[in-house]
């Protein structure tokens, strides 16, 4: 019985994991390189945990199950409450502000469909303690600065940026109540992915009054900042949150990265633990899912129990960033992966023993060298070399009874005999 793969998952074969290494190596070294530190936490916790703020949605798409013990766990969909938890933890012992990034191998149980799996890596960068617009920026400008890294332009991705405190007020001052927030957000964040009608429909559940729903609908249609006060009342509230949306803009051009940033008021984000500015990134085209998506949180580590300590940060999923790095040509990088240095054939089966200490010595030498296991047809074994990408081979034959090893580079073709003594020392 062949048994198939479970829906939603990927099998990484060796070229498909070399993709897979090439975005994590980029991720990890462009986080470094914004001083920010590795952390990572179990793959399992508590199902209550993620019951607290994350919101409806994500709930719903938990992988959950009852260990020996009775406990109710679920496998984490994102890494979001596990920092919360950890930070809260050891609050009193960490130096601030927090600057931690985590590669996590995440699942959730969605309808896969392109750029969404059942199970998937995804880069989180967070700040914690700061305050301040100055990190929101941070953490955007180390997204870009990865997405630039590897090669996209502004032409292809586009930061879209809103602000939750921003949309709060605006909602307050058209009438609608603190308490319906979590729901109209939810429905807010599924606007750009519905028919017009379906989303007007959708936002009848949460908004009974159509004259506020009215004035809801047209304040999604504003294209900038400076259009929100000709349709709202704008008070000081509104005003503090507004200057923070344009602080941000200015950070993002001072940081040289406004090409890749625009306001979108339309960004609310899924995820209920938001609280001040959001963001989500796309292809230009619009094409595929967000590539990432983010903003701050300043109450989560309150709600699991901490301190009132602030915090910001990202999540970008490895699907539709790979998607979108085949569209444009740039993974040719991980596709030549695996390539060898020397390949070591032998004339004869009476050499291999001599092939094997030679690959040996070679590869404690830090080379990477693989080795005929057959023997037989040398031209064979040089098309094997070929095929596995080695710079060179090493024929071992009958000049070794004189101290010599025939030495071919696979890219020129040409084909020299030289002394064993004279082969190491040229290493
Ligand atoms: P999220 O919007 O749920 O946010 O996910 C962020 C990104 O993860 C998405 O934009 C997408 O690239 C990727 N992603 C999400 N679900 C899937 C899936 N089923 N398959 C493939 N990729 C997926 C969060 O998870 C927040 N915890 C991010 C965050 C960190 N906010 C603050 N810090």
């Amino acid at each position: 019985m062949k048994i198939p793969p479970v829906k939603g998952t990927r099998d990484f074969y060796p070229e498909l994991m070399r993709v897979r290494n090439f975005i994590i190596d980029g991720w990890k070294a462009v986080s470094l390189r914004n001083g920010f530190e590795e952390y990572d936490g179990p793959i399992f916790e508590l199902l209550k945990m993620y019951q607290i703020k994350s919101g409806d949605e994500i709930a719903e798409q938990l992988f959950n199950l009852v260990d020996r013990g009775g406990r109710e766990l679920a496998i984490r969909p994102e890494i979001t409450p596990t920092l919360a938890r950890m930070v809260n933890q050891q609050i009193n012992s960490l130096p601030r502000p927090i600057k931690w990034f985590s590669v996590p191998r995440l699942c959730r149980a969605e309808r896969p469909q392109k750029g969404r799996l059942r199970e998937f890596f995804q880069w989180n960068v967070d700040i914690i303690g700061v305050d301040d617009v100055l990190a929101d920026a941070e953490v955007i400008f180390t997204a870009v600065d990865y997405l630039r890294e590897v090669g996209l332009k502004e032409g292809d991705i586009l930061v879209k940026i809103s602000s939750r405190k921003m949309l709060a007020e605006i909602l307050l001052s058209i009438g609608v109540g603190q308490e319906q927030f979590d729901s109209v957000y939810a429905v807010l964040d599924k606007r750009s992915k519905m028919p017009a009608e379906a989303f007007e429909e959708m936002l009848v559940g949460c908004i009974s009054d159509s004259g506020k729903r009215a004035k809801v609908i047209e304040v999604m249609a504003v294209e900038s900042l400076e259009q929100i006060s000709s349709i709202i009342e704008v008070d000081e509230k509104l005003t503090t949150a507004i200057d923070e949306v344009q602080r941000l803009f200015e950070l993002l051009s001072v940081m040289g990265i406004a090409e890749f940033c625009q306001f979108d008021i339309g960004i609310v984000r899924g995820l209920a633990y938001y609280t001040g500015i959001v963001y989500e990134i796309y292809d230009k085209k619009a094409e595929l899912r967000a590539i990432g998506g983010g903003g701050r949180y300043d109450n989560l580590l309150k709600q699991f129990g901490g301190p009132d300590v602030t915090a910001t940060g990202f999540g970008m999923g490895d699907c539709v960033l790979g998607i979108l790095l085949e569209e444009k040509g740039l993974l040719k990088a991980a596709s030549v992966g695996g390539a060898i240095d020397y390949f070591v054939a032998y004339a004869d089966g009476q050499y291999q023993n001599k092939a094997v200490e030679i690959t040996a010595k070679l590869r404690g030498k830090g080379l990477k060298v693989n080795f005929s296991y057959k023997g037989g047809n040398l031209g064979k074994q040089l098309k094997q070399a070929s095929s596995q990408g080695a710079g060179a081979s090493i024929i071992v034959g009958q000049e070794i009874e004189n101290g010599q090893l025939a030495v071919k580079d696979m890219h020129s073709g040409e084909q020299k005999v030289v002394g064993v003594e004279e082969f190491w020392a040229s290493l």
